[in-house]
């Protein structure tokens, strides 16, 4: 048990900056909350315990983060950072070693992380940064050798001590067996009437404990966000950090300012990426695709060279090599579209396997079909899945071919090669190399008088 590591997430404050009904841990950055980013960084890390220290909207917080396992400590009122780690020692092991993290701190990296935990070698090390304005900010004061004797605290501090610029990130990695032995000490005694984690740093060096310092390889990782400013400050370079990973990896952005990332994308070669393309959740994208602009790509995976077209909206699609798709194409949920694929404009796909080769070129709505190879899906054609109460199915065979502004009244077969007549409503089955219509039949009246207006 000797070498656990806790984590222990101070994420009590309320926020009241952002001007939100919702905890500031859950506002979000990249389309996930401030603290699932610091959750998924522990875990990443494999860490054995996470502690957090809620206050506000405790019922929220907790609601919103069920699929991590956590161990939540209540700080009812929000006495200080040394008090909000105090409320959790009956929580934290005898043993062992703790991470301090804040649950609006979100991008501290994992790497950061795991250098920070490697530091503590006599008990204690903390990040710490040299920045160009430390206003507001804990300052690391340091004696003759460089050693670190303290930190002082904004608005404890002499003129002389505002003068330096190196801050305290809040973030430490500490013996468990010394915070159980320094939290029940301390004081409030400071000009904010909290009682300040950052007074263990004394209590160590007092006891002759050596405080190791790292550096974070980015600024942002210890950025803090406190109102919408910040957030979205925090945002912008969050993205240009995804966006110079991908580039590093070989992607070509029209304008690495106009795209957001906000999960995870992996890329084969020589992918393409227009203005203004939003990337959700996990998506791959396989060699030379071309993402054209306005495009909305959620959790999909996208094989090589496909063409995506402008103003498309990917969700949950599998879309395989050499498909051509949109402009204004709609991917709907357990959408696969085999190789070659081709979708216009205006068409909708949902729940629907499209085979290989096939066209659905025009203005469709494809739902819960499984539409076969080298079919040509019409212009207008559409599956009528919804009888008001139940969704059915719509089976298409290989190289048939549905006429214009067809419907397909599922649940209804299609056979192979067989032809659908434009504008039919179709409600029957259809047997393989069929004709099928299903229309009013066309009437002529010749030398028609149209009716007129009486005078
Ligand atoms: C703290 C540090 C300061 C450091 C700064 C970095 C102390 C005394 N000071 O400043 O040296 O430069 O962080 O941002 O530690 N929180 C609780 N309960 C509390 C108080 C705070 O959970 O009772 C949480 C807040 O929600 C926040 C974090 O702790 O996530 C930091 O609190 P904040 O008030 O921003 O930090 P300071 O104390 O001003
Ligand atoms: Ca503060």
């Amino acid at each position: 048990m000797n070498n656990t590591l806790t984590t222990i997430i101070l994420a009590a404050g309320k926020g009241t900056r952002m001007q939100s009904a919702k905890p500031k841990v859950l506002q979000t950055l990249a389309d996930k909350p401030l603290l699932a980013h610091v959750l998924d960084t522990c875990q990443s890390i494999s860490v054995d315990k996470t502690i957090v220290v809620y206050g506000f909207g405790g019922d929220q917080v907790q609601q919103a983060m069920t699929d991590y396992s956590l161990t939540w400590v209540e700080q009812t009122e929000q006495l200080g950072t040394g008090h909000a780690v105090k409320v959790a020692l009956d929580e934290l092991p005898s043993t062992g070693k703790s991470l301090i993290l804040y649950g609006d701190v979100p991008l501290v990296s994992a790497e950061t992380l795991s250098r920070l935990k490697q530091a503590n070698v006599q008990g204690m090390s903390m990040l710490t940064l040299t920045v160009d304005n430390p206003f507001g900010l804990g300052r690391i004061k340091r004696d003759e050798q460089g050693n670190i004797t303290a930190i002082v605290e904004q608005k404890d501090a002499s003129e002389q001590e505002q003068a330096i610029r190196e801050i305290n990130s809040g973030i430490y990695c500490v013996d468990n067996a010394l915070l159980h032995q320094y939290l029940p000490n301390l004081s409030n005694d400071n000009a904010q009437q909290e009682y300040y984690l950052t007074d263990i740093v004394k209590m160590a060096v007092a006891d002759g404990i050596a405080i190791a310092a790292i550096e974070p390889d980015y600024e942002f990782e210890i950025e803090g966000v406190n109102n919408r400013q910040q957030l979205a400050q925090l945002e912008r370079k969050w993205q240009a950090k995804l966006v110079e990973d991908l580039q590093v990896q070989g992607v070509q952005f029209a304008d690495p300012n106009r795209v957001d990332i906000r999960g995870e994308v992996s890329v084969g070669q020589d992918v393409f990426v227009d203005i203004n393309v939003v990337f959700k959740g996990k998506v791959s994208l396989g060699n030379n695709v071309t993402i054209e602009a306005g495009c909305m790509i959620k959790d999909s995976q996208v094989g090589d060279n496909v063409n995506i077209k402008p103003y498309c909206v990917f969700d949950d699609a599998q879309v395989a090599q050499g498909a051509t798709i949109g402009p204004f194409a709609h991917l709907r949920p357990q959408t696969v579209l085999e190789k070659n694929t081709r979708l216009g404009n205006f068409v909708e796909i949902k729940k629907s396997r499209i085979g290989e080769g096939s066209k659905v070129n025009h203005l469709s709505y494809v739902g819960d079909a499984q539409i076969g190879a080298g079919v040509n899906f019409g212009a207008g054609a559409i599956t009528c899945n919804y009888d008001g109460v139940n969704k059915h199915q719509t089976i298409v065979g290989d190289n048939a071919f549905i006429g214009t502004n067809t419907s397909l009244v599922a649940p209804v077969t299609i056979g192979q090669t067989a032809t659908i007549g434009a504008g039919s409503v179709i409600t029957k089955n259809v047997e393989d190399n069929a004709l099928a219509i299903g229309r009013g039949r066309q009437v002529q009246k010749d030398n028609y008088q149209r009716p007129e207006k009486k005078k």
